[in-house]
């Protein structure tokens, strides 16, 4: 039986990973690491918590002596990292907090996995280790686009934010430890994830929770700014892909072919909420609220990702305004779910962000 360490899985995505892992590959056992910030939430996986494939451990990946226990008590075959501070608004106001988690936190588990895997030859050649590490990145990363063009696996790295320099820095040293020490490494670098359990802190599940409660929808600057959405579904069937089939040492960009500049897409959302929630066409639409732009807001992103399809195969399985209207589906009916995240700490840190624009 395979025993895979997988990081950050109470979180959006991470939840999406572990039950896809752990419900396709019975014979595996999967390990979830997760400190359960404010961004973890054990309900997200209220459906395969009680699999005999499954088990959580509560803990900091910042915390390198708890890091190297824990890879001394399971002899792991691999591990998928997707633990991080994701959150670009919090990591303007606290980028120490991203140094910690995204690269003190990626270095303690490489650390960790270099001294169980590679030992007794730590110096062994690039691509030699049989574990993998698998890294779970952004496509901010490449910083920002013009009105054209395509982040490819070689476009150089110029991050803006300090989310994404923390990223790009973890990036770094896991290209370093393949190349170092023959630690058998893989990268993605994927665009934004939309979908089920996405806190509410982050643009769609925002201005649905908002909507929801007739609250202004924040819009940063005029809201000309691209993303490129994927369904998180698609994305975890990627990072499958990869993990089983990828060769030691690449890079794949994940993305949907999907650009959407943030006033297009909230007014689509803002349709599917009139017809789902009975209101007259054009009345969610009032809630927007132009507000004070990001500091440093990039300006367009976009994924070229027919590496992954040429190679491995991979293609996403949802037309966007399907994804949308079944998110919106999950939001309404996990009121619950909803309910319990916006309470306590999160209206106080939405209510400070909004006086200070
Ligand atoms: P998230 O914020 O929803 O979840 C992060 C998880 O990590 C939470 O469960 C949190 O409790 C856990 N965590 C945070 N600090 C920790 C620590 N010190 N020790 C252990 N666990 C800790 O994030 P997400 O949106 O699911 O993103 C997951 C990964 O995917 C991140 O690495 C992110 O950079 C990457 N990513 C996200 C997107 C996106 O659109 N959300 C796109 C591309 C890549
Ligand atoms: P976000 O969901 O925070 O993801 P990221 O910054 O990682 O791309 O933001 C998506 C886009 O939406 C980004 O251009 C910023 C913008 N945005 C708003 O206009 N209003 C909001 O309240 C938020 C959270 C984001």
């Amino acid at each position: 039986m395979k025993k895979i360490l997988i990081t950050g899985g109470a979180g959006f995505i991470g939840s999406h990973v572990v039950r896809l892992f752990v419900t396709k590959y019975p014979n595996y056992q999967i390990i979830n690491l997760d400190k359960l910030t404010y961004a973890g939430n054990l309900n997200n996986l209220k459906d395969i918590e009680k699999k005999s494939n499954y088990t959580f451990v509560k803990g900091d990946i910042t915390d390198a002596g708890f890091i190297n226990e824990l890879f001394n008590l399971h002899t792991f075959d691999g591990v998928v990292h997707l633990a991080a501070e994701s959150h670009v608004d919090r990591s303007i106001s606290n980028p120490l907090e991203f140094v910690m988690t995204n690269v003190i936190g990626t270095v303690n588990l490489l650390n960790a996995a270099k001294t169980s895997w590679l030992t007794p030859s730590p110096l062994g050649r690039a691509g030699e280790g049989a574990h993998r590490f698998y890294h779970v990145s952004t496509d901010e990363v490449y910083g920002t686009l013009g009105e054209t063009g395509m982040f490819t696996e070689t476009t150089a790295y110029d991050p803006h934010s300090p989310y994404s320099a923390s990223k790009a820095s973890s990036d770094h040293f896991v290209r370093a430890y393949h190349d170092t020490y023959g630690l058998n490494a893989v990268i993605s670098n994927c665009s934004n994830n939309y979908g089920s359990h996405h806190f509410p802190e982050k643009l769609i599940p925002l201005s649905i929770h908002n909507i929801k409660n007739n609250k202004a929808i924040p819009i940063y600057g005029k809201g000309e700014n691209v993303r490129d959405w994927l369904w998180v579904e698609d994305h975890a069937r990627a990072i499958d892909t990869i993990y089983h089939q990828a060769k030691t040492g690449t890079t794949y960009n994940i993305g949907g072919h999907n650009e959407w500049t943030n006033i297009d897409l909230i007014q689509v959302l803002c349709k599917i909420m009139d017809k789902k929630l009975n209101r007259e066409e054009g009345e969610s639409a009032k809630l927007i609220t132009f507000v004070k732009d990001r500091a440093g807001h990039d300006l367009r992103y976009a994924i070229d990702s027919s590496k992954l399809q040429k190679e491995l195969g991979w293609v996403p399985s949802l037309q966007f305004e399907e994804g949308l209207e079944k998110t919106v589906d999950w939001y309404l009916e996990n009121e619950e779910w909803l309910n319990n995240v916006t309470s306590g700490d999160y209206l106080k840190y939405y209510e400070q962000q909004y006086t200070k624009r």
